[in-house]
């Protein structure tokens, strides 16, 4: 294995994170840098949202404030990631240019406001912002604490105005090339829809097709639509890049990605991006594994490299309905967690709290009162002291895990605007089902995609895969011929990648590797269950129930137990040449998928990181390894309330504590803390 930084400029971990000085009077700014220093804070995110300012007009720009901020924290020694602050357009343009403005899902038109507000192929904004890069790449080249540049801010929704439906039909064109081929793919004879013009062709929203943000009649066009405005939004986000690279291509560029986010397809982005960094914002109700889940995704689009935590609050949001306050410790366990998955730099979002508008309450290094005397502040000084003494030593390290879990975006479009089989089908949460069974076996998972090669894995769980990319089988079936493990669940390979249901026989292509064809599937409200018995313990079957035929009787693990299917296979396992290929027909607890990924596990020889299993609950304790050249690092982190102790399963050492351990040795960690081992 080879291990890569996250970026060649940097030997430490970073720590900072967005500071806008900008939003205060300039006397404040000395204050800031002795504050931040304190804190331990050796990295700065700048000028994410300066565009008006630094733009008064077309063709007048002003750099005086930012050349001041830029000569200031370089003074301090702070390392930058500058932004290029594209995010939110000027007013004077909306004003002058309302081609850049944004035209929303139900057709309406918006005004000047807001934020991540313009059209992607607004002419305007595509002159505009490349521009700006462009002027900021050549103007701050030579300052070497710039560590990568940082393109727009969280790039996201949709726009539906007319510049957008003629790059539609531009788009179309260019991936159907006849009209004869679009009106198959979309099955246009179905409602009488067949289209003689390109130009006849309209946007599927909530004037057309759609009749509510989700329900759409024409499937196809409407997954068509979703890549486009993807790869529309994913174009500026190109355009700005090139300008940038033609000037420093030294420099690493990046955009902050915001994890499971549906409207983008970060799978085909992170190949224009020279890291991966996003912003980790968890509800109130989100899990410690919820939030792994999401670390490993943004690790798995970009080869498994390390990244860039570019956000958290270091204590509150104002976004939620409830704000709840990180707990004393939780922003350091969450800021290590993600380090455990992979990050080699923590950020926060924000540094100093601003004055006014909506975030006024959220979370910020310094506060309104000014001063270090706050228990947010003293967390983020302790953490930074405990990253400045890791050093380096763990930048570039990567996980080998053994088991992977399917996640594409285009079946999530799909299963998105799919009418039928229930309302309550939610991919990320089958998904979610699979990874905390994982999580809580203290298995380390990759979430991989359709050209991610699975030659390191010895189990590829593929839940609700119901559109499988053209080729996707291939890889697949070798897989199992191998001797890889393969989990494929209810709704899987019913669809090619334009919403034409394969005939047949459902699975599609995957009847030969799984052993059987589903006839049906019945969907059941939320209030009911039918159930089956795995390995002797009975679970609900829940959702949706697939009625299946294997090929051989002897594959079937389980049955339905009620209704008229009762006795029909519904956990089955198919033995393929060298492996085996389970189909999971329904969706069950977490229980059920607690003992089943164990016995997979078990199966394929896998064992856990450190067997912690006695434990009370083992979802609340996260076990992860990293390595590189210098070592392998075991993260071993206590979600609970409670002390835990655990045994440390070969000699090592405890990194921030630099204690000793012999093989066996029991250690104590306390509620909400974690330990570094290196082995
Ligand atoms: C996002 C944005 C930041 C800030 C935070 C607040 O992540 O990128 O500019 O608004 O949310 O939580
Ligand atoms: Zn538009």
């Amino acid at each position: 294995m080879t291990y890569k930084k996250f970026n060649d400029r940097v030997e430490e971990i970073l720590y900072g994170g967005d500071y806008n000085p900008e939003q205060w009077p300039e006397e404040i700014w000395e204050e800031d840098m002795k504050l931040l220093k304190e804190a331990n804070i050796n990295e700065v995110t700048l000028n994410v949202f300066s565009w008006a300012s630094i733009q008064p007009s077309e063709d007048e720009y002003d750099f005086r404030r930012l050349d001041k901020i830029m000569n200031l924290v370089r003074k301090n020694g702070l390392k930058v990631m500058l932004a290029t602050s594209t995010a939110a357009h000027p007013p004077w343009m909306a004003h002058r240019h309302p081609d850049v403005l944004r035209t929303e899902f139900d057709g309406k038109k918006r005004k000047f406001g807001g934020r991540h507000n313009s059209c992607p192929n607004s002419p305007t904004y595509r002159k505009y912002a490349p521009l700006l890069a462009k002027k900021l790449a050549e103007r701050y080249k030579d300052y070497d604490n710039i560590v990568a540049w940082h393109i727009s801010n969280e790039y996201g929704g949709v726009c539906c105005c007319e510049n957008c439906e003629k790059a539609f039909r531009l788009w179309l064109k260019d991936k159907y090339k006849t009209l004869d081929n679009l009106n198959y793919a979309w099955n246009t004879e179905f409602w009488g829809h067949h289209f003689y013009d390109w130009d006849e062709i309209v946007i599927p929203d909530l004037r057309s097709e759609f009749f509510a943000w989700n329900r759409t009649q024409f499937q196809g066009m409407s997954l068509d639509y979703f890549r486009f405005n993807s790869d529309s939004i994913f174009r500026n986000y190109q355009d700005e890049y090139r300008e940038i690279k033609k000037i420093t291509p030294d420099i690493p560029i990046t955009t902050n990605l915001m994890g499971f986010y549906e409207d983008l397809d970060y799978r085909k982005w992170a190949k224009y991006m020279d890291f991966v960094s996003w912003d980790n914002y968890p509800s109130n109700e989100c899990g410690p594994a919820e939030i792994a889940m999401s670390h490993d995704l943004m690790r798995g689009i970009h080869n498994g490299d390390s990244f860039v935590l570019m956000e958290q609050t270091p204590s509150v949001t104002n976004w939620l309905p409830y704000n709840a306050l990180k707990r004393p410790g939780i922003m350091r366990l969450w800021s290590y967690q993600a380090m455990a998955h992979g990050a080699d730099c923590i950020q926060f979002f924000q540094m100093r709290r601003t004055r006014g508008a909506c975030e006024a309450l959220h979370g910020a290094v310094i506060d309104h009162v000014g001063t270090n005397n706050t228990r947010v502040y003293r967390e983020v000084k302790q953490l930074g002291l405990e990253l400045h003494k890791l050093k380096g030593e763990i930048l570039g390290s990567r996980l080998d895990s053994k088991v992977a879990i399917y996640f594409d975006w285009n079946n999530w479009y799909a299963l998105r605007v799919s009418a039928g089989p229930s309302i309550n089908i939610d991919y990320k949460n089958e998904i979610l089902c699979y990874y905390r069974a994982l999580f809580s076996e203290h298995i380390d998972v990759d979430i991989i995609g359709p050209s991610d090669p699975l030659d390191n894995y010895k189990i590829l769980i593929a839940p609700m895969m119901f559109m499988s990319q053209d080729g996707y089988y291939d890889k697949v079936k070798k897989f199992v011929s191998d001797g890889g493990t393969f989990v494929a669940t209810y709704l899987t390979g019913m669809i090619d990648e334009n919403y034409l249901f394969k005939l047949g026989g459902y699975p599609g292509e995957y009847k030969e590797v799984l052993g059987l064809w589903v006839e049906e599937s019945d969907a059941l409200p939320e209030d009911k269950a039918n159930s089956f018995i795995y390995d002797g313990t009975k679970y609900p079957a829940k959702l949706i129930c697939d009625l299946t035929h294997l090929d051989k009787e002897d594959d079937c693990l389980s049955v339905y137990e009620e209704d008229f299917y009762k006795g029909m296979p519904v956990v089955s396992r198919h033995e393929f040449n060298k492996g085996k290929a389970y189909y999971i027909g329904t969706h069950s607890s977490s229980e059920f998928y607690r003992k089943l990924v164990h016995n997979l596990c078990v199966e394929q020889d896998i064992k856990p990181i450190i067997d912690i299993s006695a434990l009370d609950d083992p979802e609340q304790i996260e076990v992860t390894a990293r390595e590189n050249y210098n070592g392998k690092f075991i993260f071993v982190l206590n979600h609970s309330d409670k002390d835990i102790e655990i045994s440390l399963p070969q000699n090592g050492t405890v990194l921030l504590s630099e204690e000793h351990i012999e093989n066996g040795h029991r250690i104590k960690i306390k509620a909400h803390d974690l330990l570094i081992y290196k082995v």
